[in-house]
C-alpha cells in the first residue's frame, strides 16, 4: 500500500531535554516508527520487516511542550528485499518540515534471511514522488 502514513504526537514535558525543547532521541523514535509502519503496510507482513540503516536525520527547527508534531512517511524506493522510506515531521501544521530523514528496511524470513517481497513502484507513483525517489537513490548509493 502506497498511501502516506501519518501519525501525530502531542509533545509533553517528559519529551523534552535540558534546553526545554524536544529531545532528538524521542523525535528519532517517532520518525523511524512512522517509516517502519509505512514499510510494513507496503509489504503487508510487519513481522518480516527489520531496519538495516537510518540514513541520517536533520533537525531543522526546535519544538516544545504543547506543540503537536505530525510525522509523515512515504515509500521512496523499493529494491528486491529492501524498502527505503522518507520521513518528515511538521510542527503545528507548518508548511516546512522541522525534521526530515530516511531509513531502509529489509524483509527477512523466520531465520532472519532477506527474501524478495516481489513489489515494485508504479511509474506514476515515482513521477509524483520524484524528489524523494532521487534522494533515496542518492543515499542508497551503490547498495
Ligand atoms: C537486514 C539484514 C538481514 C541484511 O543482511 P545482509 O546480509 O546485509 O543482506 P543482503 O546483503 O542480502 O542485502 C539485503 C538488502 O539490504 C540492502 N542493504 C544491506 N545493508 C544495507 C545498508 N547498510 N544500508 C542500506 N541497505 C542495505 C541491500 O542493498 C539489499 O537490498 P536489495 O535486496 O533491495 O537489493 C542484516 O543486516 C540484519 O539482520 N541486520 C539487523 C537488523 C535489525 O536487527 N534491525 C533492528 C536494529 S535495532
Amino acid at each position: 500500500m502506497l498511501k502516506e502514513t501519518v501519525i501525530s504526537h502531542l509533545i509533553k514535558p517528559e519529551d523534552l531535554q535540558h534546553h526545554g525543547t524536544l529531545f532528538a532521541g524521542r523525535m528519532a523514535d517517532w520518525l523511524i516508527e512512522t517509516c517502519f509502519i509505512a514499510a510494513c503496510r507496503l509489504v503487508g507482513k510487519p513481522e518480516d520487516v527489520v531496519c538495516v540503516q537510518i540514513h541520517g536525520i536533520n533537525f531543522n527547527k526546535p519544538a516544545t511542550s504543547g506543540d503537536i508534531i505530525e510525522v509523515k512517511a512515504r515509500i521512496a524506493l523499493v529494491g528486491v528485499t529492501s524498502i527505503t522510506v522518507h520521513g518528515q515531521a511538521f510542527n503545528n501544521e507548518e508548511k516546512a518540515p522541522s525534521v526530515t530523514g530516511m531509513a531502509t528496511f529489509v524483509t527477512v524470513d523466520k531465520g532472519g534471511k532477506p527474501y524478495a517481497y516481489g513489489l515494485s513502484l508504479p511509474e506514476e507513483y515515482i513521477a509524483q514522488n520524484r524528489e524523494i525517489y532521487e534522494e533515496a537513490l542518492k543515499v542508497r548509493g551503490s547498495r
